[in-house]
């Protein structure tokens, strides 16, 4: 029996023990897969990381609010995956050699998602709204499609920044205000906290051919603005995201088109 876990604050709503469960009995692994509390500092989560991986568990998830946390941590004792050091956040954890490797999986999982759906990026006008970290999770494996990235946001000083922080990493990235965001674009991706927090964003005139939330489970004000377009909401994310800790951590490859009838 493997051991797995997702460390979190709060962690109980999370759906990662029924997806990993639903990855282990097709390709017919046993494994554990748990919920794990921690309290909301930096010693408690080293001392359950170390704990873990000290017992012998073999891979653990990491989701609010530990992400950025967690990095540091593979910074100050481990190694870090290129997705993980572009995002600045850890949402995998694996043992590489006996040493802590933290590796992020979320912004592949999106483009994973969109991959799925039959959406072409190469050389396609992305448009992603807000520069926290969502936002930079997931612009390496955009551009790594070829996509040409522009990322809108409220604080317009904060998108020029995650810029520039960008293109000392050799990526060139356009960064506007969210007030300028005007125009047709092949995809639109709400990376902001809008949805999560019961907020409406301030779409104005624009267009997308794909529209895409990364929050799901939620009735998404800016899917609705575009009615048009294809939407699509972040299950497809989540679901890919665990498919790919999952094989980092096994070895085993998924077929996600026989594991979502039973998700
Ligand atoms: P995360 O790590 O999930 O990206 P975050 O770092 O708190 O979370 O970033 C949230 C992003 O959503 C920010 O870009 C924020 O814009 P500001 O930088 O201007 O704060 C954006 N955001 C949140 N609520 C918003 C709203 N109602 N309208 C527009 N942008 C919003």
């Amino acid at each position: 029996m493997q051991h797995f876990i997702v460390i979190g604050n709060p962690i109980s709503h999370s759906k990662s023990p029924d997806i990993h469960t639903a990855f282990a009995r097709l390709v017919g692994i046993d494994i554990s897969y748990r919920c794990q509390f921690c309290p909301d500092d930096f010693d408690s989560l080293r001392a359950v990381i170390e704990a873990f991986f000290n017992g012998g568990g073999v891979g653990a998830n990491v989701t609010l609010p530990f992400k950025e946390m967690t990095f540091d941590i593979c910074q100050e004792v481990g190694t870090l995956s290129e997705y993980a050091k572009n995002a600045g956040a850890v949402n995998t954890l694996a043992l590489k050699n006996g040493t802590l490797f933290g590796d992020n999986t979320d912004g592949q999982g999106l483009v994973a998602d969109l991959v799925n759906h039959g959406v072409d990026l190469y050389n396609k006008k992305v448009a992603i709204l807000g520069a926290g970290g969502a936002t930079r999770g997931v612009i390496l494996p955009l551009v790594q499609r070829g996509a040409r990235v522009s990322v809108f946001n409220r604080t317009p000083s904060k998108a020029h920044i995650l810029a520039q922080n960008f293109i000392t990493q050799g990526i060139t990235i356009n960064a506007h205000a969210l007030d300028d965001l005007t125009g047709h674009f092949d995809v639109i991706i709400n990376a902001t906290s809008a949805t999560t927090t019961g907020q409406t964003l301030d779409l104005g005139d624009v267009s997308a051919d794909v529209a895409y939330d990364m929050m799901y489970g939620k009735p998404s004000a800016f899917l609705k603005h575009f009615h048009h377009a294809e939407q699509i909401d972040g299950m497809g994310m989540l679901i890919n995201q665990a498919r790919l800790s999952f094989e980092l951590w096994t070895g085993r490859t998924v077929d996600l088109d026989k594991v979502m009838p039973n998700l």
